[in-house]
């Protein structure tokens, strides 16, 4: 395959992509990784549903929490502990105020958005679900979002039902609501689908599960990169995220709970700093959040997690989903004229993810080729098999869109799928 375009020059050339003045080349510069070059191309990277980019900030915020206020949190007097303390319960109040949260308490954190919905699993459900009980899970579901529950059903006794999309990849409301009956006992629903954007209309299928006094757990992992979330206008019982999406680091995330839930909920795991007394006959547990934070925890993530979400919050996430739009639209646009490739997931309310299939091309031997452009996308069934079952597919290549990304980027994955189709012709 030839060089498909020069994105530096490209950009450069169009420097602000949206009326209100979004700038993205500003943006970019905080982001050291994207100046690397792959194969001798610059980096496209597109792989933002998977793992998104650090900033500057947030990794001079990290460094600054190791070299000049790590220790250990909530166990000493001394002066780096307190520090260190305030700093972790500071970005717990980050948070807080990033989703609109009542209170820091109703935060947890947690290692990330699979290990937070095992601890709802663990904490609510082997609590409050038993033999018979029905839980309500979307055909769009993260393997996440599916396997915890699954476990749970086979302990006790309890049964799976899975709401159905059509064939744009939208979920149907009416059969959701049709699921629901007297067994019903808890709801797990995706807030936007990481295989094919679509974003469900969870503030509507919260409002029909409460009216039956059924608890919601919402996946926000790929939303809360890319939507203002507000956890009190959605009602929801439980949100969970993880921060290596949203530009923080790995190992961390959070569970948002209501105060009341986690306050009935046992604890997932066991050890230090969760408990208020401990003996060999009997133990009590800490209040929330500490109930659910056993041991010493990732501080520095949980640090850089606040730094993520402050850096999100100055430039607005307003301004982050319009300029994504932009490039959804305009991708959408480009990839639909291209022959003999057909985009998976077309609903009408999508976030800027873009999974497609190249007729007669493996999606691996797309990435492949597109990797040797230096564009990354991820290609393969996106831990969403029942989802790409039902649509028919075993994998797709998949391009997903964060705000740092530009439409000079764009082009050039629409050049490259039509070089990897000359490799094939
Ligand atoms: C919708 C959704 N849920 C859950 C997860 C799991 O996130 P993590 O691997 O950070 O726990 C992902 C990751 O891709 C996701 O996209």
């Amino acid at each position: 395959m030839s060089a498909v375009i020069d994105i530096s020059a490209a950009a450069r050339a169009s420097p602000v992509h949206s009326a209100d003045g979004f700038d993205v080349m500003r943006i970019r510069a905080d982001f050291p990784i994207l100046k690397l070059e792959v194969g001798g191309k610059p980096l496209v990277y597109l792989d933002n549903a998977a793992s998104s980019q650090m900033p500057q900030p947030v990794i001079d915020r990290m460094l600054r929490y190791r070299t000049t206020q790590h220790a250990n949190i909530n166990r000493a007097v001394h002066y780096l502990s307190e520090v260190a303390t305030a700093e972790y319960e500071s970005a717990r109040q980050k948070i807080q105020r990033f989703i609109n949260a009542r209170e820091d308490r109703e935060i947890i954190f947690t290692s990330g958005t699979t290990d937070g919905i095992n601890l709802v699993m663990q904490g609510w459900g082997r609590k409050f679900i038993g033999a018979g009980d029905e839980i309500i899970l979307t055909v769009l579901e993260h393997h996440s979002n599916i396997v915890p529950w699954q476990m749970l059903a086979a302990e006790k006794g309890a049964t799976i039902r899975v709401a159905p999309i059509n064939d744009t990849g939208e979920l149907l409301v009416d059969d959701y609501e049709a699921l629901f009956n007297e067994r019903t006992r808890f709801v797990g629903i995706g807030h936007i689908s990481n295989a094919l954007g679509s974003i469900n209309p969870v503030k509507e299928m919260i409002a029909f599960a409460h009216a039956r006094d059924v608890p919601v757990l919402v996946d926000g992992a790929q939303a809360a990169p890319h939507l203002a979330i507000d956890v009190q206008d959605l009602d929801c019982d439980f949100y969970v995220f993880s921060g290596h999406k949203m530009c923080g680091p790995t190992g961390i995330g959070i569970v948002y709970g209501r105060a009341a839930l986690l306050d009935e909920m046992q604890p997932f795991k066991g050890g230090g700093d969760m408990i208020r007394s401990v003996t060999f006959e009997k133990t009590t547990y800490n209040a929330i959040p500490h109930k659910f934070e056993a041991g010493t925890p990732p501080i520095a993530a949980a640090i850089g997690l606040g730094a993520a979400v402050d850096y999100l919050s100055t430039i607005g996430m307003p301004a982050i989903e319009a300029h994504e739009q932009a490039l959804l639209r305009h991708a959408t646009a480009l990839v639909e004229g291209l022959a003999d490739v057909r985009i998976i997931g077309t609903s009408k309310r999508k976030a800027a993810v873009l999974s497609f299939v190249v007729a007669g091309i493996h999606p691996h031997d797309v990435g492949t080729l597109l990797n040797q452009e230096g564009i990354a996308v991820r290609t393969g069934h996106h831990c969403a098999q029942p989802l790409l079952k039902r649509l028919g597919v075993t994998a797709t290549s998949r391009a997903s869109f964060a705000f740092y990304n530009t439409v000079a980027e764009v082009d050039a994955l629409v050049a490259g799928i039509r070089g990897v189709q000359r490799v094939f012709a």
